[in-house]
């Protein structure tokens, strides 16, 4: 109990947060949240009936199937600057995957830099892991303009290279960011507000929605929801879930 409670306020230290309320309507809020997570967490829903293959191939090779200048969509012709694949550990048990790459992303080549990239490195550490032991990807490798929704000809395009990033790096848990990557992976058009706090299968590996960094940034009071979702996958990765 002790440790779970300094895990909570480290967590909530991390994300900036510096005190709790005492209002009474909070409390109901939490307790909602709480039944919830307990009625709808714990089952695992079989997204697809996929078995793993072995690798056939390595993340270089996909990189390199995909090329420098990939003129596969329109994208091409939209302003990206470059492909921003993946980072990480291509062993990694947790991969985390996002939409697309934003402004900051464009520019460095690398994803998940930005200010929900600095969100999203910190929730990764309340767990007791670092970038470099996960693996970080996203599902449209360029960057939309103006960093409007990828449309579905470009989801349609790009996402097998998520698909065979996910087949070669074969994690036992993979954390979809928010509606966009969780819809995706699911082949759903559920609301991620209905996807996330749930585990699901996706060719033999777990996969636990959450809400995006970003979208964090906007209303801080759902990382309460993000903590709950993170503690599931740290459990599942300790092997005690
Ligand atoms: N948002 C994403 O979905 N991916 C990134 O890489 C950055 C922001």
């Amino acid at each position: 109990m002790s440790r779970e409670i300094a895990d909570h306020l480290r967590y909530y230290a991390a994300m900036g947060v510096s005190g709790l309320s005492r209002d009474p309507a909070w409390r109901q809020r939490t307790e909602e949240v709480r039944l919830k997570a307990d009625s709808t967490g714990r089952g695992a829903d079989v997204a697809s009936g996929l078995s793993r293959t072995a690798p056939a191939e390595s993340l270089d090779d996909i990189k390199t199937d995909i090329g420098p200048a990939c003129m596969r969509c329109k994208l091409c012709t939209l302003g990206r600057s470059q492909i921003v694949f993946g980072v990480g550990n291509p062993k990694a048990r947790l991969m985390l995957v996002g939409e697309a790459p934003g402004e900051e992303e464009d520019k460095r080549g690398e994803p998940f830099v930005g200010r929900a990239g600095q969100l999203l490195t910190k929730i990764i550490e309340a767990i007791g892991l670092s970038r470099e032991q996960v693996y970080i990807a996203n599902v449209i490798k360029c960057r939309p303009p103006d960093n409007r929704n990828p449309e579905p000809d470009e989801v349609a395009t790009c996402e097998p290279f998520l698909f065979r990033q996910i087949d070669v790096i074969r994690p036992a848990v993979i954390v979809p960011l928010g509606k966009f990557a969780a819809q995706c992976l699911l082949k759903t058009t559920d609301p991620i507000t209905r996807l996330r706090g749930r585990r699901f299968d996706y060719r033999g590996t777990l996969l636990i929605p959450t809400f995006h960094p970003a979208y964090l940034l906007r209303n801080p009071s759902a990382k309460r929801e993000v903590w709950d979702d993170m503690k599931l996958v740290r459990a599942i990765l300790q092997g005690d879930a």
